[in-house]
Order: structure tokens, then C-alpha cells, then sequence
């Protein structure tokens, strides 16, 4: 099993598959301009494979792929594929903008991809494009329909508030879940890779999300799928849930179960560090094992993550 220093297990693996997007979400972009990898420098899918089943023999029995954008990357359900064979991984999850899901949804549910989240900020179609640059709201929707009709359950929206922005579609966009069996959450803006936008006033926090939730309708606790941060509820009577996650206000950084792989392959112990360990020169130098690489990076664990710094862009690390 692997126990942090400060008692947490960790049995969560966050993987990024690329760091390419076709979007460029306001809340991704770092100040710093990031060069693309080269494609020798991204994992193949067999080094992926390998870092899995080390970490499964280790305990880790979650897998998420994100990205960049997960399915930018070319026959990604082979990936899929390989993984959800693996002994021990029990849940094989990935985190989409939602633009390839039209195409592949079906695929990746058939070769074992087990959950889906999707970014979705705003249902107006103006903001749409402002937030991401692209005027494809409607195609997002039609993935997001798309992954329910091929049976993902649940299929996860993910909106992170940005005050004076989006903060005023939060009934809107958790209505979503009245008919559908959604699990509509929301997210702090977090300052990564020192995103030029962030500051503390663009904060919208859960306390907040949560007021206006309530004032539709009580909202009530209850359960949920995921080895994530959020926290569920529903309102009484709907198909969905509602999640609220809070990076800013609470700490989230107690329960954290989690390690993450960049997109160029290294195993990061946490989001809010850059100490990172390079498991690409482990397996294509054959120096060093990965076990080892995973007990250093559960040393080197910190308490908790400190905002504002890192310098990586999320689309390398993995969000
Ligand atoms: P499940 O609960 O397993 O469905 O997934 P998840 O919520 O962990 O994954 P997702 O990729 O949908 O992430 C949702 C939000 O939580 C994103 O904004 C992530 O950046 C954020 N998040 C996920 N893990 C962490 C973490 O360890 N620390 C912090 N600060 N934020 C996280
Ligand atoms: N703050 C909070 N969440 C973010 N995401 C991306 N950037 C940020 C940020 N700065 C979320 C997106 C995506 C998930 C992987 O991370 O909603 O769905
Ligand atoms: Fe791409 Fe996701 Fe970043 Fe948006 S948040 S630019 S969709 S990686």
C-alpha cells in the first residue's frame, strides 16, 4: 500500500496523455508561454501500461486520463483498452473537454473506459467561445448527450466559477440535472501555472455556489462515485447530482488520495508542487525502478500544495 508520510493513501493515479488542446480555456492558460512537446517526449502507450500495473501492484486502483485534451491522442482507446485489463485498476476514468466525444464515446465505453468528466462553464454560447475560443457549444452538448445515450453513468459536468464571469449561470447550469442524470459541479478557480487572470477576487467560493443553490431548493448530501475532491448533493426530486469542490476555501489537501503523471513523464506527487520524479528516463534508460520512483514521490508528498506556486501549465500537468 502506499502511505504518505502524513497517513494518506493513495491509490488514485492522475495521468496526462498529452499536453496538446484544440481549446484555450481562460482558466489554463499560463503567463509563461509553454512549447508543445515534441512527440518523442510524450509516454507511448506501452510506458503508460508499465507505470499502471507498478502502480497497481502498489496499491493504486483509480486511473483517470486527462490532458491537454485526452482525445487529441490518437487512438486513445487502445490506451482504454490496455488499462482496463489491468489486475486491480477498478476504476478507469478520463476528463474531456467534450469536442471528440460525438465520435468516441462509444468506443470508449466499449473497451472498458468506466466514467467521463466534462468541462462545461457556461450554456451561452457567446461565453462559450470567449471562455475557450472555440463556438462549439452545441457540439459539446451533443457529446454530453452522446455519453449518456451510450450508458456512462455518471457522466460529470465540470464548471469552475469565475466571479463576474460565469458565477451568475450556477442555477442554470445545475439545472442541467433536474432530467438528466448529471453530477453538475462546481469548482474554485485555482491560480496554476500562473494564470494571468486569476486573482483572489475572481474567486467565487463553495460558500457562495452553495447560498445560491439554496435558494432555488435545500440541497441534500448524498452519495457519489469518485475518488475525488468534491462534495455531493442533490436537490430533492432531480435525476442528477450536484458536486462543489473547493480547493481555495477548504482543505482538500487532508484527503488527498492522489499522484499525478505529466504529459512528459513524471510522476508529481502533488498539483500545487513541481517536484517532480522522471519516470520517461527510468523505463527508456532502464536505470532505477519505477517501485522506488513511487515510494520517493510518497516521501516526497507535502502536507499540503501551495497556491500560486507553480510554473507548469495545467494541460502539462493534468489538472
Ligand atoms: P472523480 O471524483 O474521480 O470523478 O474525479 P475528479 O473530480 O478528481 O477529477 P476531475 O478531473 O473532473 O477534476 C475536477 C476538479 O478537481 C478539477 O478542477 C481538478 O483540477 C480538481 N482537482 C482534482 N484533484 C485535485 C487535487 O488533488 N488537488 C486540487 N487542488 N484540485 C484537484
Ligand atoms: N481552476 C480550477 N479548475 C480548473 N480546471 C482547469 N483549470 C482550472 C483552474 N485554474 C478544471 C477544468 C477541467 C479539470 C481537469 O480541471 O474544469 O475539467
Ligand atoms: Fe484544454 Fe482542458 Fe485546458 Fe480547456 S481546461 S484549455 S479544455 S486542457
Amino acid at each position: 500500500m502506499l502511505i504518505d508520510s502524513y497517513g494518506r493513501t493513495i491509490e488514485y493515479l492522475r495521468i496526462s496523455v498529452t499536453d496538446r488542446c484544440n481549446f484555450k480555456c481562460i482558466y489554463c492558460q499560463s503567463q509563461r508561454p509553454w512549447k508543445q512537446l515534441p512527440p518523442k517526449e510524450i509516454l507511448s502507450f506501452e510506458e503508460i501500461e508499465e507505470i499502471v500495473k507498478v502502480s497497481s501492484q502498489l496499491g493504486v486502483k483509480r486511473i483517470r486520463l486527462t490532458g491537454g485534451e485526452p482525445l487529441l491522442r490518437k487512438n486513445i482507446e487502445i490506451l482504454v483498452e490496455k488499462l482496463a485489463k489491468i489486475p486491480g485498476i477498478e476504476d478507469l476514468s478520463l476528463t474531456t473537454n467534450g469536442f471528440f466525444l460525438e465520435e468516441k464515446a462509444l468506443i470508449l465505453k466499449k473497451v472498458g473506459l468506466k466514467r467521463i468528466n466534462i468541462s462545461l462553464d457556461t450554456l451561452e454560447r457567446e461565453k462559450f467561445k470567449k471562455i475557450t475560443g472555440k463556438d462549439e457549444l452545441n457540439r459539446i452538448l451533443r457529446g454530453i448527450e452522446v455519453a449518456l445515450e451510450v450508458g456512462f453513468n455518471p457522466v460529470k459536468i465540470n464548471v469552475v466559477v469565475i466571479r463576474g464571469f460565469n458565477h451568475e449561470e450556477i442555477i442554470d447550469l445545475a439545472k442541467l440535472t433536474l432530467e438528466k442524470p448529471l453530477e453538475v459541479r462546481f469548482i474554485e478557480f485555482m491560480p496554476l501555472g500562473k494564470n494571468s487572470l486569476w486573482n483572489e477576487s475572481k474567486v467565487f467560493y463553495v460558500t457562495e455556489i452553495r447560498k445560491i443553490l439554496e435558494s432555488f431548493k435545500k440541497l441534500e448530501p448524498v452519495f457519489s462515485v469518485g475518488g475525488g475532491p468534491a462534495k455531493s448533493y442533490k436537490w430533492k426530486g432531480s435525476l442528477g447530482k450536484i458536486g462543489l469542490i473547493s480547493p481555495i476555501s477548504e482543505h482538500i489537501c487532508r484527503y488527498c488520495n492522489r499522484m499525478r503523471i505529466t504529459a512528459d513523464g513524471k510522476l508529481r506527487p502533488c498539483l500545487f508542487h513541481d517536484f517532480e520524479i522522471d519516470l520517461k528516463a527510468i523505463l527508456r534508460k532502464r536505470k532505477g525502478s519505477l517501485r522506488e520512483a513511487f515510494k520517493l514521490a510518497l516521501k516526497m508528498k507535502p502536507e499540503k500544495g501551495e497556491q500560486n506556486s507553480t510554473i507548469k501549465p495545467m494541460k502539462l500537468i493534468g489538472g
